[in-house]
């Protein structure tokens, strides 16, 4: 299977980026948010992040008119998803929202469309479950920001057919990156690492051992980490943090996961990091 169409589904951080990177390799691609506004927030990143490229010469006028005019920004999910050779979902990680999604997804999208999750943590099996096409579903996860970062974690759930993981791991070689294979448990490998690292600097903080900046410089300068713990999870965003640990929590049942109150009550005042202005450090 050849796959010229992708659509994208969330037109966040994530979903735009994703939008991107299959655009700068050719890909005709259809980013898809609820709103209008949303769908003009990321096509604006977008043409932002390419016109930095013009910018330090890495890339020139005419490439950055092309990338562009590969991407169609939409709100109807029916056009998007009847068109589409691959979906790469990339809305908010929680399950009831993706399962819904999938589900529609499932009812819209031509028999031979490949139906790939971004998720960070949530069970691709049981994303996979909802449709009639479980062997056609499967994880792929980028890092962000995803223009820069190499890897692609690809997450097989249980019923994902060989077809389906060698096509998502050829695709992520053509986008340049290199894809990693896992399998389907909470978190899969990078974020049960990750996360509940990010977790306990937050619980220092949470019990007065340092201040964010100390907590981030210990991590940098002592562990030689490009960017400090807190910094990174103002980063991903802040409810994306909690929605991840939440998942580590329940799907191991083990109390070494809980998410610390002071997460879900920055997360309650809608203080999710850098995407709000706010989070462990205030952005202008
Ligand atoms: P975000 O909050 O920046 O963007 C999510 C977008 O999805 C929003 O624009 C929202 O309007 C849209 N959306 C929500 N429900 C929708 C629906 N039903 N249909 C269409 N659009 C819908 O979130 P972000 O950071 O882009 O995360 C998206 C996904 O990517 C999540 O599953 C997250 O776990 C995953 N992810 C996030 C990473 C990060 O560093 N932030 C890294 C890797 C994966």
């Amino acid at each position: 299977m050849s796959v010229k169409y992708v659509t994208v589904i969330g037109a966040g951080q994530m979903g735009s980026g994703i939008a991107q990177v299959f655009a700068q390799s050719g890909f005709e691609v259809t980013l898809l948010d609820q709103q209008e506004a949303f769908v003009q927030k990321g096509l604006s990143s977008i043409q932002k992040k390419l016109g930095r490229q013009v910018e330090k010469g890495r890339s020139t006028q005419e490439e950055m008119d092309s990338i562009l005019s590969r991407i169609m920004g939409t709100t109807d999910l029916k056009t998007a998803a009847t068109k589409a050779d691959l979906v790469v979902e990339a809305i908010i990680e929680q399950m009831e929202a993706k399962v819904s999604l999938f589900q529609q997804l499932d009812e819209l999208c031509p028999a031979h469309t490949v139906l790939a999750s971004n998720t960070s943590s949530l069970p691709i099996t049981e994303i996979a479950a909802v449709t009639k096409r479980p062997e056609k579903v499967i994880g792929m996860h980028f890092m962000n920001p995803v223009p820069v970062m190499k890897l692609v974690e690809i997450i097989r759930g249980l019923a994902t057919d060989q077809e389906t993981y060698d096509l998502v791991e050829q695709l992520s070689r053509e986008l340049g990156k290199h894809p990693v294979e896992v399998n389907d448990f909470p978190g899969f490998v990078s974020n049960r690492i990750l996360m509940p690292m990010i977790n306990e600097a937050i619980y220092t903080v949470y019990e007065g051992v340092a201040t964010p900046e100390a907590v981030d410089d210990v991590m940098k300068l002592g562990m030689n980490h490009p960017m400090g713990p807190l910094t990174l999870a103002d980063f991903i965003g802040l409810d994306t943090c909690l929605y991840i640990m939440e998942t580590l929590h329940e799907g191991f049942g083990d109390s070494k996961y809980r998410p610390c109150p002071l997460l879900r009550k920055y997360v309650k005042a809608g203080w999710l990091g850098r995407k709000s202005g706010r989070g462990f450090y205030v952005y202008k």
